[in-house]
C-alpha cells in the first residue's frame, strides 16, 4: 500500500525566458540552426510558475538580461542550504556573466554569496538531499568545487561521476523525492558511482534511458507532488505507484537548450 506523502512548501527563484534562444551549443541537445519559439517558451514557463503557486509554493523572480539566453536555467547559478549561498562559476564562457546577476539578486535579498574558485554550476550538479550534498562531475562541475562546497557548507559532499553527455548535469540524471529517497537513471553514472547510489538508496526509484531522454529526471518534488515533464509518462506512472502525485508541466521549448523543469527552478532553503 502506498504511503501518504507530505508536501513541504518551498521557496523558488526563477528567471523568465524573455531572451531565450539557442545561439551556441554547449550540450548535445542544443542546435543553433533549429528555430526556437520564444513566445511558446514564455507561455510554457508561465504555466510552470502558476502551477507552483497553485500548489502553495513561493516563487521569486530575477530579471532576465538580454544576451544571456540560458539565464532561464536558474538552478545553475547557486545552491542555497541553510541560508548559505554557494555561487557559480560556469564552464562555458558564454554563461559566465550570468553569475554576477544572480549574486546581485541574492545580495539585495540580504544574503552573502560565496564565490567559488573552481568550475561549479549550482544545483545543476550539487543536489541537496536533506542530509548531504550529492555532487555531479565529469562534464561541468569540478572535483575541486566539491571540496569547496564541503568546506563552505560543513555538510558531506558525495561525488558522483556522470558518463553520458546527454545527461551532463546531475539534475538531468537524478532528483530527490524527499528526505528518504531519490529517482535516478543508473547508466548515466560510472560503475563506481552506481554502486555508491545503490548503497545510499537501496529503495530508489530507477528510471530508464527513455525516462531520462524525456527530461523525467529533471523534475521537482515537494515531497508529495512531483512536477514532471508529460513526455516522461512511464516514470510518472511509477511515481504514482510509490504514492507520489505527478503533476505534468510541459517545457518542450526549453528542452531545445537541454533544460527542463528543475533547470528552471532554484530552491532557496532558509
Ligand atoms: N543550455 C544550458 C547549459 O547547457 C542548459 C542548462 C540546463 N540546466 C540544468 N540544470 N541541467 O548549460
Amino acid at each position: 500500500m502506498a504511503e501518504t506523502r507530505v508536501r513541504r512548501p518551498r521557496r523558488f527563484l526563477v528567471c523568465e525566458p524573455r531572451h531565450f534562444e539557442v545561439r551556441y551549443a554547449i550540450n548535445p541537445w542544443m542546435r543553433p540552426d533549429a528555430p526556437v519559439d520564444v513566445e511558446l517558451a514564455r507561455t510554457q514557463w508561465r504555466t510552470l510558475i502558476s502551477v507552483y503557486r497553485d500548489h502553495g509554493h513561493t516563487v521569486e523572480e530575477i530579471d532576465p538580461v538580454p544576451g544571456l539566453p540560458d539565464m532561464v536555467f536558474a538552478a545553475n547559478s547557486a545552491i542555497v542550504v541553510g541560508g548559505r549561498v554557494f555561487g557559480s562559476l560556469f564552464h562555458a564562457p558564454e554563461r559566465r556573466p550570468e553569475s554576477e546577476h544572480y549574486d546581485a539578486w541574492f545580495k539585495t535579498a540580504g544574503y552573502d554569496v560565496y564565490r567559488p574558485l573552481s568550475v561549479t554550476e549550482g544545483e545543476g550538479d550539487l543536489v541537496w538531499t536533506g542530509r548531504y550534498v550529492l555532487a555531479g562531475t565529469g562534464f561541468r562541475t569540478s572535483r575541486e568545487a566539491h571540496r569547496e562546497a564541503q568546506e563552505f557548507f560543513g555538510h558531506p559532499v558525495i561525488a558522483l561521476t556522470l558518463v553520458d553527455p546527454y545527461f551532463y548535469h546531475l539534475d538531468t540524471a537524478l532528483f530527490v523525492l524527499d528526505d528518504d529517497n531519490v529517482v535516478y537513471y543508473p547508466e548515466a553514472f560510472s560503475t563506481g558511482s552506481q554502486e555508491v547510489l545503490r548503497r545510499l538508496y537501496p529503495d530508489a526509484v530507477l528510471a530508464t534511458r527513455d525516462d531520462a531522454l524525456a527530461f523525467g529526471l529533471n523534475s521537482v518534488s515537494d515531497g508529495r507532488h512531483v512536477f514532471i515533464a508529460p513526455q516522461a509518462e512511464a516514470l510518472a506512472a511509477r511515481l504514482d505507484d510509490h504514492g507520489y502525485t505527478p503533476v505534468p508541466v510541459d517545457l518542450s521549448e526549453l528542452h531545445k537548450a537541454g533544460g527542463g523543469i528543475k533547470c528552471c527552478t532554484q530552491e532557496i532553503r532558509s
